[in-house]
């Protein structure tokens, strides 16, 4: 059961090598540090606790780990500095890989000090969560948060190998795991239908931990995402946003309720695609049964689907889309679909119609 996806990016393609206990072989996966100093490892302390062991033993080198607190309160500035510090300390060469060893917070903040660190040096992504898994260690999306909002500094910088250990998921919580499942519904609903069909049939097996189901669903997203990344790395033709299905409300819904852990990401990203079938539907650019479809396969997943309920405001949510990172010259690109896995970049829509579209269903 092992699975290698190319991210073919010319001098800078890498692979991303999907194996159940992958993790044993993370010291021939990966070179030695040229310095010959010891191995960074960056990671958060519920992952150190859980397998830093494993992979210390992996690791045929001594090995030096920075070891955060979790969660996204971690990736800012202050963070940042002292990562690129350490990194400068360690005496990691640009060569030298420094493994980053955890979910979202950890590759972002990892990438983006190896970004900066001596103009760019390599890095590594083991991925721990479903989430990181699918979607945040492949492609060189590397950020912080800042006062003005999420991921708004950062750098494209891809890692030079991505080792996903689908066994890294037995620890994992079931809410996290369904939060990580929305991503890989995500690349069904925006690119491949027949995908979505199999999510249908197999989500209850990946979720409840089969090993093969789980292979599956992490190589097939991994595959279309890196044949998006290799086709628009730096999101500029819009084919890349396509992955921001469900974002653009999504991300309202996480700032409304703080990027706390009333909503995760992922099943902010649920709520947000449902809420994409159904403005597309509502505007008659897909079938009210596929729009019914998308949502009754999430909620069947355990995944949130409707805003009602969280105490949130259309001026409020409306605002925030406004900010949305994705707005230019007026008005917010919205990720719309003509049917499940035909998704497509809409830069015509009217704030206004969301607000009509949102205010009964809040
Ligand atoms: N998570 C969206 C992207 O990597 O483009």
């Amino acid at each position: 059961m092992k699975e290698v996806v190319r991210v073919e990016l010319g001098a800078r393609a890498y692979d991303i090598v999907i194996a159940p206990g992958i993790l044993a072989d993370a010291g021939r996966e990966i070179g030695r540090p040229k310095s010959g100093r010891p191995q960074l490892v960056v990671t958060d302390e519920t992952v150190a606790a859980a397998h830093l062991e494993r992979l210390a033993s992996a690791l045929d080198r001594p090995l030096d780990p920075v070891i955060f607190p979790a969660g996204e309160a971690t990736k800012t500035w202050r963070s940042l500095e002292s990562l690129v510090e350490r990194i400068l300390s360690a005496g990691v060469e640009r060569g030298d890989a420094v493994i980053a060893f955890g979910g979202g917070v950890i590759g972002d903040l990892t990438g983006f000090a190896a970004a900066v660190a001596r103009r760019g040096c390599e890095f590594v992504q083991i991925p721990t969560t479903l989430l990181a898994q699918v979607d945040s260690s492949v492609g060189g999306k590397t950020a912080i948060n800042a006062a003005a909002g999420k991921n708004l500094v950062g750098a494209f910088h891809q890692p030079s190998r991505v080792l996903i250990d689908p066994e890294l998921l037995d620890t994992l919580g079931p809410r996290d795991m369904r939060a990580g499942y929305a991503e890989v519904v995500k690349y069904g609903l925006l690119g491949d239908a027949a995908f979505f069909a199999w999510c249908e049939a197999n989500a209850a097996a990946l979720l409840a931990g089969d090993r093969a189901a789980q292979v599956h669903a992490i190589a097939h997203s991994c595959r279309m995402k890196a044949a998006i990344v290799a086709e628009d790395e730096r999101e500029t033709s819009g084919r890349r946003a396509l992955l921001n299905l469900g974002h653009t409300f999504g991300h309202a819904f996480e700032a409304e309720t703080g990027f706390s852990d009333r909503l995760l990401h992922g099943e902010a990203v649920a709520m947000g695609m449902v809420m994409a079938f159904a403005f597309s539907a509502e505007r008659g650019i897909c079938s009210a049964q596929d729009a019914a479809r998308a949502q009754a396969h999430l909620a069947a997943s355990g995944l949130p689907v409707s805003p009602a309920g969280f105490g949130f405001t259309v001026e409020a949510l409306v605002h925030h889309m406004q900010q949305d990172k994705k707005a230019a010259g007026g008005t917010t690109p919205f990720v719309l679909a003509r049917s499940i896995g035909d998704a497509y970049l809409d830069k015509t829509i009217a704030l206004a119609d969301v607000e009509a579209f949102l205010a009964p269903r809040l």
